[in-house]
């Protein structure tokens, strides 16, 4: 399997121009002798200036992106190369990690990886960065023939049946949002042959991502078996 897995609408982005003069801001900006453009929005800090933002409650949780992406580059699938992971973020840039890429597993040095590569925006590398659309995305990078995505307001499922279809396809894509409150916009659900629910309750980003990850592992074991 060629797994592409996106973490879409993900909360992490630098200090957009609306809020960078804030109060909270500039003290975290002094506090770490970076300039505000240079800084991860999170809510830890700049909560305070946060309010006027729009779609407010999706955004400034680096650290919900962190463990997801732990959660994902860990596995056994994604080190032996089957997964591709895109982080599609709020607004619109996409990190795309080099195949087998490990992130650090401390969060102030992935804070400044992230922080690296979004003002470098490289165009190449164990971290590209460039500006796409979720739908753009599954049509000129990751050409899927089957995506999923999953979201609480999806139809319920069972995760070893979807799984089993995702091991296969020949390039599927699964999609993730990489938010803590909130829902797909319409542009990214405009993307996904079926919205799946796999639980009753809201469960976070990072179980459902190792969830799947490994139900897919399993399933394309067992077929090279
Ligand atoms: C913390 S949730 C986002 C909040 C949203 N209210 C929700 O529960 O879907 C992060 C992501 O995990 C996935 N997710 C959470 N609960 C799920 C469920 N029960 N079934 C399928 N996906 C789920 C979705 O992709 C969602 O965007």
């Amino acid at each position: 399997v060629a797994l592409s897995f996106i973490l879409a609408e993900s909360a992490l982005e630098l200090v957009p121009e609306e809020i960078r003069r804030s109060p909270a801001v500039a003290s975290d900006s002094r506090r770490r002798g970076k300039e505000p453009f240079e800084i991860l929005l999170d809510r830890s800090f700049h909560h305070s200036s946060m309010a006027r933002l729009k779609e407010s409650e999706k955004r400034g949780r680096p650290d919900l992106v962190h463990v997801a992406l732990l959660s994902v580059t860990g596995t056994p699938l994604y080190l032996e190369g089957h997964v591709k992971v895109f982080v599609h973020t709020f607004p619109g840039l996409v990190l795309e990690l080099e195949p087998k890429t490990r992130i650090p597993k401390n969060y102030l040095r992935f804070r400044g990886l992230m922080e690296k590569a979004l003002v470098e925006q490289p165009e190449k590398g164990l971290v590209s960065v460039y500006r796409s659309t979720v739908p753009e995305l599954v049509k000129r990078r990751s050409k899927s023939d089957l995506i999923i995505a999953f979201s609480i307001r999806g139809k319920m499922e069972n995760l070893g049946d979807v799984s089993k279809e995702v091991a296969e396809a020949k390039s599927p894509a699964v999609i993730v949002g990489g938010f803590p409150h909130g829902h797909f916009s319409s542009e990214t659900l405009s993307v996904p042959d079926r919205l799946v629910r796999i639980d009753e309750s809201p469960l976070e980003a990072h179980v459902v991502a190792s969830r799947v990850v490994y139900e897919v592992e399993k399933v394309s074991r067992r077929m090279n078996d």
